[in-house]
C-alpha cells in the first residue's frame, strides 16, 4: 500500500479498462484493511486479487487477536478488540476531500474471548452514528455505507455501548465517481441493507464490480432471464451497474404472477431508499409483443409508476424515497404487469439504504489539526479518539467545546490536562487553539518556554501553570495581556498580575506579582500600605543607590522587604521599571521573589519576599552575628543555585537576560539557605541577533567587573559570568575581591599566583579548618579561573559552570554527614548564640 501518501488530484480510475483489472491500478484511495493482522507484508485474496494489509498504520488502540475461521477468507482470521475506552478509531487517510466512497466493515466474532457472548455495539463515521452492529456467534455479519469524506481523513469508529467489547475484522474503503447516488452529499449518507442481483446464484464483486460492492445473487426458486449481449449504461450513470449483473433478471413465464418484496429494515422514522436497476433482456415484436409493469410501493399497493415497460438491453433505474417508516419498520414494493402486458414482471437488479443524516457539527478543521499534535507532542494516553467536541456523549477528556460564530463548526474553547503526567515542552501548537478561553496545565512537569503565541490568544482568560518549575519566562505578548487585566496566570504556585500603565513619560510602568497570601485588589500597594506594612518605615535593612530596603509585614504575618526609591534618585526610577518588568517575567527558584509593588504619586516601592539569612557577602565575611560560617557543602550548594538562577537567566529566558550586576552582595539566602540572586535593576534583555550589545552607560560593581566590558563596553552574557567567577572565588576563598591589604590586590590576581603555585591549602578559606575536598576544591577554583578568563571566549558558559557544580556536590553529598557531625561538635561548646532578626542583613540594597 505504499505511495498512497500522494494522490494526482485527478480522478485516476476515469477510462480504466473494462473489469477484470488489478484494483490497485484503478483506484489511488484505496484501503483493505484486515484488522488484527500483525504480519509484515501484504496478502493477496485469491478470489478478488485484492491485496489486504494489517491495520497499525490505521489505529494505535486495541489488541490483536486471533479466532478459528474455517470455512471463512483469510481476513477473518484476525481481529482487533477494544476493551479499553468507549470510543476507537481507525483513520483511513489520505482520501480525497469531498468525494464518495463506499466503507464497508465486517465482523467474525468466532467466540475469540471465550466468553460466548457476541457484542453488540455502534458504528459511526467520523462523528456521525453509521449503525449498531449485532454480531453473531457463528457467522460473519458486515455493514457498508456510502458516504462523502468532509477532509483528506475518514475515520471509522467502533463505540462501546455496554452490551460486550467492540471488535473489528476486516476494514474496506472503496472510491466511487462523484456522480454516483447523487443522494448522497456531505449532509447525508447511504447504509447499505440489501444489494441483489436477480437471476445468478452467487455473490458478485470485484473484479467483476469495479467499485467492490457486493451483490448478492438471488435465483433460487425464480425463473430466471439471462443474455450473453452487453447491456449499455447512459454516459454519466448514477449507480454504475456491472453489466454481469445486469445481463441476468428474474421474470415468470406467466402474466399473472406478481413480484412482491417485503422490507424490514432500520429503525422507526427511518427514511428509505430504494433502487430497482432495470433492463429488458428479451428481444420483443413490438407487433405483439409488450412487458408493461405497475409498480407499487408502501404497503405494496400504492401505484407509484404505472405502466413502465424496461427498455431493450439498457439498463433504467425506479428509485424510492419513502416516508419515515412506521413503527412495524416495513415497506413492501410489489411489481405487477398491466393486463395489456404479454410479458411477466421483470428486475434486474435491486439496492436499498437507510439514509442517515450526517448532521452532527464537527469540530473546526483547524482545532483538530492542532489538538492531535498536542496529543502527540505530549505524547498524550488518553482515550482521545474520534472528533473532539462530537457527538456531545463522546467529547474528549478535558476538552470543552462551543458552536463557532457562526454555528457551522465547534471550537475547542477550553483546555484542562491537568496532573496528566505531563513532560518536556509545552506545544505551541496549543496557540492554534484560536478560540480557547481556558488552559489548564498544572501540576504536571513541563519544561521550556512558554509559547509566545498564548498572549495572541484574544479569548483565552485563564492559564494554569503550576507545578512545574523548571518552565521558562513569561514572554512579552503574554506579559502585555496580563498587564491588560485580559488574561490571568497562574505560574510556580502564585497568581501572576502585571500592570503597566506607560504611554506618556509622566506614566510609571509597573508590574506586580502578587503572592497568593493576598488579594487581587492588593496587586499594586497604596503608600498607605507600605507604610503600614513597613511599620512606618520602621526597620531598615539596607542602603543602596536606589534607596533603602525596609522589613516589612503583610496582614498575614508574612515578612517582606520593601525596597523604597528615594525620590531623589532619577536614575532610580528607571531601574524601578526594569527590574518590575523583568521580575514579572522571570521566574525561578534562584532568584527572588517579587510580591507587589506601590507607584503612588511620587512613592516607589518593590515588595519582595524577605530573605531571612541576609546576603552571601555578609555571610562570608562574618558579618552575621552567630559567627556561624558556611560549611563546605553548604558553600558549593549555594554557588551551584547562584549558578543555576544566572543560568536561567541566559539561557532560559528568550532573549537572554544579562544580570549586570552579579555580586556576593546581591545573591540572598533564605531560611533554608536556599541562594537566589536579587537586584535586576541593571538587567538587560538582549535579542539573540545581537552577540554582544554596546552598552552607554558602564554599570556593574568595582571588583566585579568584566575587564572586556569596562574596555570596549561590549556586554554579554559572559560579563555575568566573569562576575560569577569572582563571587565563585570569594566563597572559595572568603575575601572580598579586593584584599584588605595595602596594595589593593584583586581576587583574581591573588588567587591565579597561588593556583601557579599549586598551592590549594592557602586558596581555601582557613576557617574551613582543612573540611573540604581537595580535588573538589581544584575543580572550582579551575571553574572559577575560566569564569575570570580576560577573553569571554575562554570562559566557560553558565550551563557548562552548572555541570561542573554539579559533579563537585555529587562526589561532596557522601560528605554531609561526616561534616555536619563535626560542626555540631564544634559549636556545641557554647560559645556563639544564635543572632536575632535585628542582626538580619539587607534584603537588597
Ligand atoms: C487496557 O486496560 C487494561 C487495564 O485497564 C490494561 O492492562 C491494558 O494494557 C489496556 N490495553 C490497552 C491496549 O491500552
Ligand atoms: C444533501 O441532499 C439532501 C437531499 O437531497 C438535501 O436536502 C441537502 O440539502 C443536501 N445537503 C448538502 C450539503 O448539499
Ligand atoms: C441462462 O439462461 C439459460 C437458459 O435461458 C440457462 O440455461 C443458463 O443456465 C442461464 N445461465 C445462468 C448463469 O443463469
Ligand atoms: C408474436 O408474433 C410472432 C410472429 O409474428 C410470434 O412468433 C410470437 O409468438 C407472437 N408472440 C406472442 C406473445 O403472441
Ligand atoms: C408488508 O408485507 C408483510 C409480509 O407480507 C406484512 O406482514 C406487512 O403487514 C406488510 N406491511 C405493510 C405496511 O403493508
Ligand atoms: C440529526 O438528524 C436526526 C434525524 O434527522 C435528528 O433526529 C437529530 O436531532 C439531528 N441532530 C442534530 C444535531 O441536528
Ligand atoms: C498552526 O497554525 C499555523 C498557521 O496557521 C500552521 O502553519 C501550522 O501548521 C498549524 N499547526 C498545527 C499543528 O496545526
Ligand atoms: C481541571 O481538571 C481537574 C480534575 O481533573 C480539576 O480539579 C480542575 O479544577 C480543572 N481545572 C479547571 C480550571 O477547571
Ligand atoms: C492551579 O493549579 C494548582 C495545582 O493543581 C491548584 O492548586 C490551583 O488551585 C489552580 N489555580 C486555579 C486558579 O485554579
Ligand atoms: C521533572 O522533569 C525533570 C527533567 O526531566 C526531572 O529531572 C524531574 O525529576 C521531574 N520531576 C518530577 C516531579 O517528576
Ligand atoms: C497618567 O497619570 C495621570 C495621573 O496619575 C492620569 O491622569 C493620566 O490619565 C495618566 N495617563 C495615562 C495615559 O494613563
Ligand atoms: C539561617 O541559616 C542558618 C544556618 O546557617 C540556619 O540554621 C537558620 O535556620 C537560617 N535561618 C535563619 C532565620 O537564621
Amino acid at each position: 500500500m505504499e505511495g498512497r501518501m500522494s494522490f494526482p488530484p485527478f480522478k485516476p480510475w476515469k477510462g480504466c479498462p473494462q473489469p477484470p483489472c488489478p484494483l490497485s491500478f484503478l483506484f489511488f484511495c484505496i484501503f483493505s484493511v484486515d484488522c488484527g493482522f500483525a504480519g509484515v507484508s501484504d496478502y493477496t485474496d485469491a478470489n478478488t486479487g485484492v491485496k489486504y494489509t494489517g491495520d497499525r498504520q490505521f489505529i494505535n488502540t486495541g489488541e490483536n487477536e486471533i479466532v478459528s475461521s474455517n470455512g471463512f477468507a483469510r481476513r477473518y482470521g484476525t481481529l482487533r478488540s477494544f476493551p479499553n475506552g468507549t470510543r476507537n478509531c481507525y483513520k483511513m487517510s489520505p482520501v480525497l476531500s469531498g468525494s464518495k466512497y463506499v466503507i464497508r466493515a465486517g465482523f467474525l466474532y468466532g467466540n475469540y474471548d471465550s466468553q460466548g457472548f457476541p457484542p453488540v455495539f455502534d458504528l459511526h463515521i467520523g462523528n456521525n452514528f453509521w449503525t449498531t452492529v449485532t454480531t453473531l456467534s457463528d457467522d460473519s455479519v458486515f455493514s457498508e455505507i456510502i458516504t462523502v469524506s468532509r477532509g483528506v481523513l475518514i475515520q471509522v469508529c467502533l463505540v462501546n455501548t455496554g452490551k460486550g467489547t467492540p471488535f473489528i475484522s476486516v476494514l474496506e474503503l472503496r472510491p466511487l465517481l462523484d456522480s454516483m447516488y447523487p443522494l448522497v452529499n456531505t449532509s447525508q449518507s447511504l447504509v447499505n441493507h440489501l444489494r441483489w442481483n436477480y437471476g445468478m446464484a452467487n455473490q458478485l464483486r470485484y473484479p467483476y464490480d469495479p467499485f467492490d460492492r457486493l451483490w448478492d445473487g438471488v435465483a433460487n426458486n425464480f425463473f430466471t432471464l439471462n443474455t450473453s449481449s452487453e447491456v449499455m449504461a447512459k454516459e454519466g450513470d448514477a449507480f454504475q451497474v456491472p453489466s454481469l449483473v445486469l445481463r441476468s433478471a428474474v421474470s415468470e413465464s406467466r402474466t399473472n404472477y406478481h413480484l412482491d418484496t417485503w422490507l424490514k429494515i432500520g429503525t422507526f422514522g427511518d427514511k428509505i431508499y430504494i433502487v430497482m436497476h432495470f433492463a429488458e433482456l428479451q428481444k420483443l415484436n413490438s407487433a405483439n409483443e409488450s412487458r408493461r409493469l405497475n409498480i407499487y410501493g408502501k404497503d405494496g399497493t400504492v401505484l407509484l409508476f404505472p405502466e413502465y415497460s424496461p427498455p431493450y438491453l439498457t439498463v433504467d433505474h425506479k428509485e424510492i424515497v419513502t416516508d419515515e417508516l412506521p413503527r412495524s419498520r416495513f415497506y413492501n414494493i410489489s411489481i405487477k404487469s398491466t393486463r395489456s402486458s404479454t410479458y411477466s414482471y421483470i428486475i434486474n437488479a435491486f439496492e436499498s439504504f437507510i439514509v442517515r443524516s450526517m448532521n452532527e457539527s464537527q469540530t473546526d478543521d483547524r482545532d483538530v489539526a492542532a489538538i492531535e499534535d498536542i496529543k502527540s507532542a505530549l505524547r498524550l494516553v488518553k482515550n482521545w479518539e474520534g472528533d473532539p467536541c462530537s457527538p456531545k456523549e463522546y467529547i474528549w477528556e478535558g476538552v470543552n467545546c462551543a458552536n463557532s460564530e457562526d454555528s457551522t463548526s465547534l471550537r475547542i474553547i477550553s483546555l484542562n490536562l491537568s496532573s496528566s503526567g505531563l513532560q518536556g515542552q509545552i506545544p505551541s501548537s496549543i496557540g492554534n487553539l484560536t478560540a480557547l478561553t481556558m488552559l489548564d496545565l498544572s501540576d504536571n512537569n513541563l519544561t521550556g518556554p512558554i509559547p509566545d503565541i498564548f498572549g495572541e490568544l484574544s479569548s483565552l482568560r485563564f492559564i494554569n501553570l503550576s507545578g512545574s518549575e523548571a518552565l521558562g519566562v513569561i514572554p512579552q505578548n503574554l506579559c502585555k495581556k496580563i498587564s491588560k487585566g485580559a488574561l490571568s496566570l497562574r505560574f510556580h504556585g502564585i497568581n501572576i498580575y502585571i500592570i503597566l500603565g506607560v504611554s506618556d513619560k509622566q506614566n510609571k510602568s509597573g508590574s506586580t506579582i502578587e503572592g497568593n497570601v493576598q488579594k487581587r485588589e492588593g496587586v499594586q500597594f497604596t503608600y498607605a500600605e507600605i507604610t503600614q506594612i513597613t511599620h512606618n518605615f520602621q526597620h531598615e535593612i539596607g542602603k543602596g543607590g536606589f534607596g533603602i530596603v525596609y522589613l516589612g509585614s503583610l496582614k498575614d504575618g508574612t515578612m517582606v522587604a520593601v525596597k523604597v526609591l528615594s525620590s531623589s534618585s532619577s536614575q532610580g526610577s528607571k531601574e524601578f521599571e526594569a527590574e518590575v518588568l523583568l521580575l514579572a517575567r522571570v521566574h525561578h527558584k534562584n532568584l527572588v521573589n517579587l510580591l507587589g509593588y506601590c507607584d503612588d504619586m511620587q512613592h516607589l516601592s518593590l515588595v519582595y519576599e524577605y530573605m531571612d539569612n541576609g546576603t552571601l557577602r555578609d555571610h562570608l565575611s562574618g558579618k552575621i552575628l552567630n559567627g556561624d560560617i558556611l560549611n563546605w557543602n553548604q558553600r558549593v550548594n549555594i554557588a551551584l543555585q547562584a549558578a543555576q538562577g544566572l543560568d536561567y537567566l541566559h539561557s532560559g529566558c528568550t532573549p537572554p537576560i544579562v544580570h549586570r550586576d552579579i555580586k556576593s552582595n546581591n545573591i540572598l539566602l533564605n531560611r533554608e539557605l536556599v541562594a537566589k540572586i536579587s537586584d535586576f535593576g541593571l538587567s538587560r534583555s538582549f535579542n539573540n541577533d545581537y552577540a554582544t550589545h554596546i552598552s552607554t552607560r558602564l554599570a556593574g560593581t568595582p571588583g566585579y567587573l568584566d575587564p572586556e566590558y569596562y574596555k570596549n563596553y561590549r556586554l554579554n552574557e559572559k560579563s555575568d559570568v566573569y562576575s560569577f567567577g569572582i563571587v565563585l572565588l570569594e566563597i572559595m576563598t572568603g575575601q572580598p575581591p579586593h584584599q584588605n591589604t595595602i596594595e589593593k590586590t584583586h581576587i583574581v590576581r591573588w588567587v591565579h599566583s597561588l593556583v601557579q603555585s599549586g598551592d590549594i591549602i592557602n586558596i581555601i578559606d582557613s576557617r574551613l579548618q582543612g573540611y573540604f575536598d581537595i580535588n573538589r576544591a581544584w575543580k572550582i577554583i579551575e571553574v572559577a579561573m575560566s569564569c575570570t578568563s580576560t577573553t569571554s571566549e575562554e570562559r566557560m558558559t553558565m550551563s557548562e559552570v552548572v555541570m561542573e557544580l554539579k559533579q563537585c556536590l555529587n562526589i561532596n553529598e557522601l560528605q554531609i554527614e561526616f561534616e555536619d557531625t563535626k560542626s555540631s561538635i564544634q559549636y556545641s561548646s557554647g560559645t556563639i548564640t544564635s543572632g536575632l532578626s535585628t542582626s538580619r542583613a539587607p534584603l537588597a540594597r
